[in-house]
């Protein structure tokens, strides 16, 4: 359960790790804001700047250049990221030479703003433009103004080997799907992350078995919509329908990857987000059933339970349907769980309507929540055509109310762990007590115990002796 801020806080800046190639002697200070595939992307993006010479530093002061992966989902998420240029701008004036760049989704959406308006910035660089920034941070340090900012049909950076800047050496992100095309009406990410298209699944398994070879027990699938992969060849999602007959007869769909990596890597657990519940199909609910590789655990984000809302939102399901998927997934998987992402306050929501979506969340029961409110994005259709006529007061008290109700549904279900043994794999120290383990069971509950002779990277069964709304807290067995 987290609320916005919680979750920000989490997953948003600096790196863990720092990468360092002999011989290289240009130094980057790179930070990610939002999602997971931002913090993915900047891997990407370090692993190509090392081959042009650069090691990644922790100290800003000492960048040759920096670059921060931005995150335009909310207007907030953005205001983060101004005040950090600013910061990065006041540093430049004790080290001159340093250069500066945005790449992601606000470099995107933002373009050549970022250079006329801001004169912040050197470095402007979409999500689908990195493989150009050789070329671009040449012509940064010849002292010009440089940006790519076009979209792709068919950059999935699937031979780019990322180096792993976000691990804990234990779990690492794959990217199998890039952008969506699901135009939610509130969403900027279509337009800022472009077309859906797939990865060769064979490069897929490729990195899954270098990560398990280099001491890696975990992976995580990534995609805005993992549910809507599908590889025939390359290219665009939306051009399927005219792939030749023997391309559409071999395709590949999400639950057949699934089936792929976890058969290869039968030891590794694989872990997968976010799920889109208008393509989630009952496949992927039997592959996860059939694989104890397969983490029971499912991001299953629903926005509202309001069917009218849902309309205006584009979401393509209604609340039925959405229970039906949830009845599928208990019937399935009975020992899954499942989490939520909530809007509250879209364009027209009444008083009937958060209570429609209160009353959803009280029969899934969710295990964890991400909550917002809602919050208007430049270019979308909500901003087009609907008016954001819900006061703020209102979008607060709503999400406050639905924060606090996912709050008892977590403790509830951290309760039914309590004097069960549970298997958790051991990512690192607890991050309050050094004595003490930090790891996660397969419904991605966080786990606490006292330290044995493990080690990081071990699976090991853990009693749970009591718990928070947020961690369990146990003993080896
Ligand atoms: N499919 C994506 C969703 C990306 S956005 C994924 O991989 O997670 C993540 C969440 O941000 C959404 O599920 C939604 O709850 C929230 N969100 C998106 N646009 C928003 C907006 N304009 N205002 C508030 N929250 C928003
Ligand atoms: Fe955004 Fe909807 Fe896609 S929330 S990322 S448009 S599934």
């Amino acid at each position: 359960m987290a609320s916005e801020n919680i979750i920000e806080e989490k997953k948003q800046g600096q790196a863990l790790v720092t990468f360092n190639k002999e011989g290289n002697n240009k130094k980057l200070f790179i930070e990610s804001y939002g999602c997971q595939m931002n913090l993915n992307d900047s891997e990407i993006v370090a692993s190509i700047l090392a081959k042009e010479g650069f090691n990644t530093t922790p100290h800003l002061e000492d960048a040759d250049l920096v670059l921060v992966n931005t995150c335009s989902i909310r207007e907030k998420a953005e205001q983060t990221i101004r005040k950090r240029l600013q910061k990065y701008n006041k540093v430049r004036k004790i080290n001159p030479a340093m250069k500066i760049g945005v790449l992601g989704c606000m470099a995107e959406r933002l373009k050549t703003k970022f250079l006329e308006e801001e004169k912040m910035v050197d470095l402007v660089v979409g999500p689908d433009a990195y493989r150009d920034l050789p070329n671009l941070v040449k012509e940064v340090e010849s002292g010009k103004d440089a940006i790519n900012v076009i979209l792709s049909k068919e950059e999935t950076y699937g031979d780019v080997s990322p180096v792993r800047l976000n691990s804990n050496g234990v779990s690492a992100f794959i990217s199998i799907t890039r952008g969506c095309d699901n135009m939610c009406t509130f969403c900027v990410v279509p337009f800022t992350r472009g077309r859906e298209r797939s990865r060769d699944p064979q490069s897929i398994i490729k990195e899954a078995q270098d990560l398990w070879d280099n001491g890696y027990k975990e992976i995580t699938l990534l995609g805005q919509n993992v549910d809507s992969y599908l590889w025939y060849g390359g290219g665009l999602k939306k051009d399927f329908k005219n792939a030749s007959e023997i391309a559409k007869a071999t395709a590949i769909n999400f639950a057949n990857l699934l089936e792929m990596v976890a058969t290869t890597l039968p030891k590794i657990r694989i872990r997968f987000a976010t799920s889109n519940p208008q393509d989630m199909s009952i496949d992927v609910l039997h592959s996860m059933a059939k694989y104890d590789n397969i983490c029971k655990y499912i991001h299953l984000p629903v926005q509202t339970g309001s069917t009218r809302m849902l309309e205006r939102m584009n979401r393509q399901h209604s609340r039925e349907e959405y229970m039906t998927l949830i009845d599928n997934v208990k019937k399935i998987i009975p020992d899954c769980a499942i989490s939520q992402d909530m809007i509250t306050g879209f364009c027209g929501e009444t008083e009937e309507d958060h209570q429609e979506t209160l009353s959803l969340m009280e029969y899934v029961k969710y295990d964890f929540g991400f909550m917002f409110a809602y919050s208007e994005r430049p270019g979308t259709l909500a901003a087009k055509k609907m008016e954001d006529d819900v006061p703020l007061a209102t979008k607060k008290r709503r999400l406050t109310e639905i924060i606090s109700l996912q709050q008892t549904h977590s403790l509830y279900h951290m309760e039914q762990f309590v004097g069960k043994t549970v298997e958790v794999l051991i990512e690192g120290n607890s991050k309050k007590s050094d004595a003490h383990w930090m790891g996660r069971n397969s419904q991605n509950a966080v786990a606490v115990f006292q330290k044995g002779n493990e080690n990081i990277g071990d699976l090991v069964m853990v009693k749970i002796d009591s718990c928070t709304s947020a961690t369990l807290i146990g003993s080896r067995v």
